[in-house]
């Protein structure tokens, strides 16, 4: 029987958000499932109760309606102890949870024999959780919220203009942190025209601002700053100190900081000091997105925006709420993906039914209560160890960011290569003492292609896929042009190729053309992402 999916009213002070949009309880209703919303739910992220209604949603009076008739609860905050009291036996809850930090709230959970599924605890690392990953649509509403505050706070053009009534040079904005919300606050301040700095430990990111039109500023010490899964380290000492130095000289030339400086599970480094933000020019803007876990700003006021030594510091927490339509939005895709993935293993119809299927890389991450038993934390995942020492000259990929730009790619276990080795020169050994010289010498030539391509192919990073599908085009035309030689002989050749090449020959065609413009199709894709 069909499922119900309840979207309840945010409980959280200042929460504006919805963890279900109208335009989504159609798609869902598509997938087989019933939907209910409590009233006035998506009010504050402008989405009204008929809104909900015309969707195809039924509208629930109360939260206890609500939370009795769902067999899903979709939020976005994690309950509150009232709300898990609402809770009923072999329900669903997905939400933000952070389990590390709520460890109690698992515990009523299990009491309660329910199943939740943390969006926040999703293995980031697979590619096929992008389009789930929560934690990354929410950073990038955050990040660009950052510089509309920042804008709001500043007192002139981000861009530079000449007018009759004068020049206006630009703004110069600095963004301490290249991380998600980092990145996004990048994009969107030089889409505003401004001159954009950012500078982040892990050097790995360097390629990413400059792509988004920024320039990256080095700390004038060598270390590596990647503690491994896309996140940073606390550096040494020496280090720090030499950062300090850099961002003293950057806080008096810009006219803007943004700060998203974080290692999970630590305060935020500070960054900017008393003395920084008085070296900066009056009326200058620092917003500090890392107010919650301290701020890396020591004049940083958490949740206020404060005027100190004629500098604005914005410390807002609620940047996403501050976003709530588009935050929304963003994040009922993310469930709506999920809910997807949880239909899959059921029959091919869409009759709104899940299974919370644990031997699923994805799923069993974001599981921390399944039918009362907890899950959580959830078994390492299956990843590559990181080369102990790095040697200079290596050509081994570090550890790749998480952060929805790809999974790792993992390299081919040393005995299973052996195996394949020993098999293929076996191979060879038959082949080379049956088949003509001629065959030989362009079989030699293609199976060194196919194990040099698959070396290359099996070490580039997920980031640069787009870079590579422009080379495997140039590949395919140049095997689109090899098949044609073959279909149609050469001019003046006395022999015509028999019938069988040229069927293979057209066959090379169709396949390497399927390459060719469906390359050509996502890469216009890929760009038309990146203009205006
Ligand atoms: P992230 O982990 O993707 O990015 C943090 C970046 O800081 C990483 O790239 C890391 O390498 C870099 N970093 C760490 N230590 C550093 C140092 N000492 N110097 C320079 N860079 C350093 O995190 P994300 O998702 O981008 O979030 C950034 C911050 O924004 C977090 O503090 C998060 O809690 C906060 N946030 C705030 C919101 C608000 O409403 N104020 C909303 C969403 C996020």
């Amino acid at each position: 029987m069909a499922l119900t999916i309840g979207v309840p009213r945010e409980v959280f002070a200042g929460e504006k958000r919805v963890a279900t949009v109208p335009e989504v309880v159609e798609k869902l209703i598509k997938l087989g499932f019933r939907v209910a919303v409590q009233s006035g739910a998506g009010d504050l992220a402008n989405f009204s109760d008929e809104t909900y209604r015309t969707a195809g949603a039924q509208i629930k009076a109360t939260a206890a309606e609500l939370w009795a008739a769902a067999d899903i609860v979709f939020k976005v905050r994690g309950p509150s102890v009232e709300e898990v009291g609402l809770m009923h036996e072999g329900q669903n809850l997905i939400s933000f949870i952070w389990p590390a930090q709520n460890p109690e709230l698992l515990q009523l959970f299990a009491a309660k024999k329910v199943t939740v599924l943390a969006i926040d605890s999703l293995p980031r690392t697979l590619s096929r959780a992008q389009k789930m990953d929560a934690l990354t649509s929410q950073a990038g509403v955050a990040g660009y919220r950052a510089v509309i505050e920042a804008a709001n706070a500043f007192g002139r053009f981000f861009n530079g203009q000449i007018t009759a009534a004068g020049k206006v040079p630009p703004a110069k904005v600095f963004i301490a942190g290249a991380g998600v919300a980092g990145l996004a606050a990048i994009g969107t301040a030089a889409s505003l025209g401004a001159i954009v700095r950012a500078n982040d430990t892990r050097a790995e990111v360097a390629d990413q601002v400059v792509s988004l039109g920024g320039e990256f500023v080095k700390v004038d010490y060598e270390e590596e700053g990647s503690g491994g899964g896309g996140y940073a380290k606390v550096m040494s000492e020496g280090f720090q100190q030499a950062q300090r130095e850099m961002y003293a000289k950057q806080a008096k030339e810009v006219d803007i900081i943004i700060t998203t400086a974080l290692i999970p599970g630590r305060p935020a480094p500070k960054l900017i000091t008393a003395e920084m933000v008085q070296s900066m020019k009056a009326g200058s803007v620092i917003v500090d997105m890392a107010a919650e876990q301290g701020g890396n700003c020591e004049l940083t006021e958490p949740g206020q925006a404060v005027v100190k030594h004629g500098v604005t510091i914005v410390g807002y927490t609620d940047l996403v709420s501050r976003l709530a339509r588009q935050s929304s939005t963003l994040y009922s895709t993310n469930l709506f993906r999920l809910t997807e993935e949880l239909c899959k293993t059921q029959s091919e119809k869409n009759d709104g039914t899940i299974d919370v299927n644990m031997e699923d890389e994805a799923i069993r991450g974001l599981t921390v209560v399944k039918e009362g038993n907890i899950s959580w934390p959830p078994p390492a995942p299956k990843v590559v160890a990181a080369p102990a020492a790095k040697p200079a000259a290596s050509a081994m990929p570090v550890a790749k960011k998480a952060h929805g730009h790809g999974a790792p790619s993992e390299p081919m276990a040393g005995n299973k290569l052996a195996i394949m080795f020993g098999v293929a020169a076996a191979l060879f050994w038959l082949i080379g003492a049956s088949a003509p010289k001629e065959f030989l010498s362009h079989f030699t030539v293609f199976v060194l292609a196919c194990f040099v391509g698959y070396m290359v192919v099996w070490n580039v990073k997920p980031a640069l896929h787009t870079p590579l599908m422009s080379v495997t085009n140039a590949i395919s035309s140049i095997i689109a042009i090899g098949a044609l030689v073959q279909i149609s002989p050469i001019v003046g050749a006395v022999d015509r190729p028999d019938d069988l090449i040229r069927w293979v020959a057209a066959a090379g065609i169709v396949l390497t053309s399927i390459n060719m413009f469906g390359g050509f199709a996502v890469t216009q894709r890929m760009l038309a992402m990146f203009r205006k």
